[in-house]
């Protein structure tokens, strides 16, 4: 499978909407927790299948703003399941030169959550492979409008001027500044939509939906989803003619 992945190629930032985990656990007449706890396997097994092709940012949308509106079992289950993993995957994180790193509004966290969170990215901070990025109490439009305050306020302090405005310098107000936009958007489960994920970062990304449930995605199913964003051609406006002009 990896064979037919062109390195030349290869997208340097991954990004996955983790769909359909409470599908997988009722389809075994279990409770939605279970299908999160499974959902972890498919988190190490795609982690570990970027780090071994070279992909360089792997970002995962891990909790969004609209999901505390969820019952609060699962949000506890959720927040507790967080740290539980932290805890078992820091030494193979470390092992495999992964660093870590958060987008979102992580200080809103449950104060145990955001310690380890702090922890993990402290430990892994020097470390030189994989970039994972866990988007937590993350959505689009929170990250656009605390960039907007921040450019307002700098603005009225003299920091900025308004003709200083421009796409680059938005990006750089983001929480994503230090990362480049994603190639390539993996969703599985069947939706397609975006659900508030990286709304000004996908200007140009290529979407991929899968019907496969997040418990069930292996690395096979990645290979999948990169072999066909190597097969799309990307003109960013322009005519396949000027592209193929070499
Ligand atoms: C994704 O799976 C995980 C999170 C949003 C935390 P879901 O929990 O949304 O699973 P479905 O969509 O209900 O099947
Ligand atoms: C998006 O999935 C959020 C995460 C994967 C963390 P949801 O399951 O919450 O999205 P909707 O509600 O189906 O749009
Ligand atoms: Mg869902």
């Amino acid at each position: 499978m990896t064979q037919q992945i062109n390195p030349d190629k290869l997208p340097k930032h991954i990004a996955i909407i983790m769909d359909g985990n409470g599908r997988w656990a009722k389809g075994k007449g279990a409770a939605r927790l279970f299908g999160h706890r499974h959902a972890i396997q498919s988190v190490k097994d795609v982690t570990e299948a970027c780090g071994e092709l070279g992909v360089k940012y792997l970002t995962l949308y891990t909790f969004s703003t609209e999901n505390w509106g969820r019952p609060k079992l699962e949000v506890d289950g959720l927040m507790n399941l967080l740290v539980s993993t932290l805890n078992d995957q820091l030494d193979s994180l470390m092992s495999r030169d992964v660093k870590l790193d958060f987008i979102g509004d992580i200080g809103c966290l449950p104060d145990k959550v955001h310690r380890k969170l702090l922890k993990g990215k402290e430990k892994t901070k020097n470390n030189k492979g994989l970039n994972l990025i866990l988007a937590l109490n993350y959505s689009g439009r929170w990250d656009i409008n605390q960039a907007v305050k921040e450019i307002a306020s700098d603005t009225r302090e003299g920091k900025i001027d308004v003709e200083d405005i421009n796409n680059d310098l938005i990006s750089s107000y983001l929480s994503t500044k230090n990362i480049p936009d994603p190639e390539l958007l993996i969703r599985t489960s069947g939706e397609m939509r975006i659900s508030n994920f990286l709304l000004w970062e996908m200007a140009y990304t290529e979407l991929y939906f899968t019907e496969v449930l997040w418990p069930d995605f292996g690395k096979d199913c990645l290979y999948n989803a990169i072999n066909s964003y190597q097969q799309r051609e990307r003109r960013f406006g322009k005519t396949s003619e000027q592209l193929n002009i070499s």
